[in-house]
């Protein structure tokens, strides 16, 4: 019945109701390789061999905000907090730019002292370095004033996960003064202002069941992100959540591939919480259809202390290392490293 459902969700690129959290519920590995190898097709079909690369600057680990889930959360007062200068983002750029990357990823918590005004000066000073390049934001809730002058400024994209679709789940994971329905409201707007946007959700929350799986999904359909965040949630030791376990391997592995298969043309990153839950996790990512990979771009003075979750990779390594061996790990399964802005298939123009 899973290999009907999966050539059914190949052609259909949806299922009837109960059938995706049916599917994801009771997959074998049998039943895996069939839907990650038509989820490889899919991914092939539009996107060839090529990985696209976002190099991910964490500019700030400030945040006013408290979701349980996440090592920098604001009660969290082991958290080491940072914020780097505009000149450290700006030669984290410029050595990213050596570095082949034409897509900057600024992410950070929601940080006051990055202002509306700090932030646009910000990407417009990146996009007059570097015209030839992206600048993807990824920085919390605003109203939506704020991203309509970010937009102006020059940022083209916007990463904001959902985390849960869920009312009752996104209760569990966030103090009451964060709401699913502001979360959404800042998705619809991103979208209407002309972002490319990223949404999406980590795998294993506490909490989560294959139904609310499910609602995200349906969420995403009906959303049409351009692009899909998809980890396995990690604990973090000094967290409300210390003591859930992490999401799998296998299961986020199966949601990359549904997702491929619900949203063909999608920009799916092989994450570093991937990475970080099982050595080989982001290359089986590639394999199951993701297409992006976002090597850490960061001072490594600061790596260390943007821990979200423990036993986060690459916090020691430099940004010329993790570029290298992302490179590597794309070429070991078969994939290439394209050097391009590597907008979503519906933007990228004709030479
Ligand atoms: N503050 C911004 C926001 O929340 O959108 C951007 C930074 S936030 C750290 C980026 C993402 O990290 C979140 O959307 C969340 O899904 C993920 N994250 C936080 N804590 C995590 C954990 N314990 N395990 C896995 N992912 C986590
Ligand atoms: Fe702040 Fe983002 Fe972490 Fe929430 S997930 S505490 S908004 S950095
Ligand atoms: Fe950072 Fe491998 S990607 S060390």
């Amino acid at each position: 019945v899973n290999e009907r459902r999966i050539e059914e969700l190949a052609r259909e690129r949806t299922l009837s109701a109960g059938e995706l959290a049916a599917l994801l519920a009771t997959l074998t590995d049998g039943e895996a390789e069939l839907l990650y190898a038509r989820a490889r097709e899919v991914r092939e079909r539009y996107y060839g061999k090529d990985v696209y690369l976002r190099g991910l600057i964490e500019f700030t680990s400030h945040c006013r905000n408290d979701c349980l889930y996440c090592g920098l959360r604001r009660s969290n007062a082991r958290a080491e907090r940072y914020r780097l200068s505009e000149e450290q983002i700006l030669a984290c750029c410029d050595q990213g730019y050596e570095l082949d990357f034409r897509t900057f990823v600024l992410q950070g918590g929601e940080d006051v002292a990055f202002t509306d005004d700090v932030v646009c000066d910000l990407v417009r000073k990146i996009r007059a370095r570097h015209p030839d390049c992206a600048v993807t934001l990824s920085i919390g809730e605003r109203p939506r004033e704020s991203y309509e002058r970010f937009f102006e400024a020059g940022a083209e994209r916007y990463l904001l996960r959902q985390e849960t679709s869920n009312p009752w789940h996104y209760g569990r994971l966030h103090p009451a003064e964060l709401s699913i329905a502001n979360r959404k409201r800042c998705l619809r707007d991103l979208k209407e202002i002309g972002y490319q946007v990223g949404c999406g959700i980590m795998v294993g929350s506490p909490y989560q069941t294959w139904d609310f799986v499910e609602e995200d999904l349906r969420y995403m359909a009906d959303l049409q992100p351009e692009m899909v965040g998809i980890g396995p949630f990690i604990p973090h030791k000094d967290t409300p959540f210390a003591n859930f376990s992490a999401g799998t391997l296998e299961d986020t592995l199966h949601l990359l591939a549904v997702i491929r298969l619900m949203l063909p043309e999608v920009l799916l990153p092989a994450t570093t919480a991937l990475g970080t839950i099982d050595p080989r996790g982001r290359e089986l990512g590639l394999l199951a259809g993701a297409n992006v990979a976002m090597p850490n771009l960061s001072p490594r003075d600061v790596r260390a202390k943007y821990l979200l979750y423990d036993g986060k990779i690459c916090t020691g390594d430099e940004a010329a290392e993790c570029r290298l061996c992302m490179a590597r790990r794309c070429a070991s399964v078969g994939y290439e490293v394209k050097v391009c802005r590597g907008d979503h298939v519906s933007r990228q123009r004709v030479a």
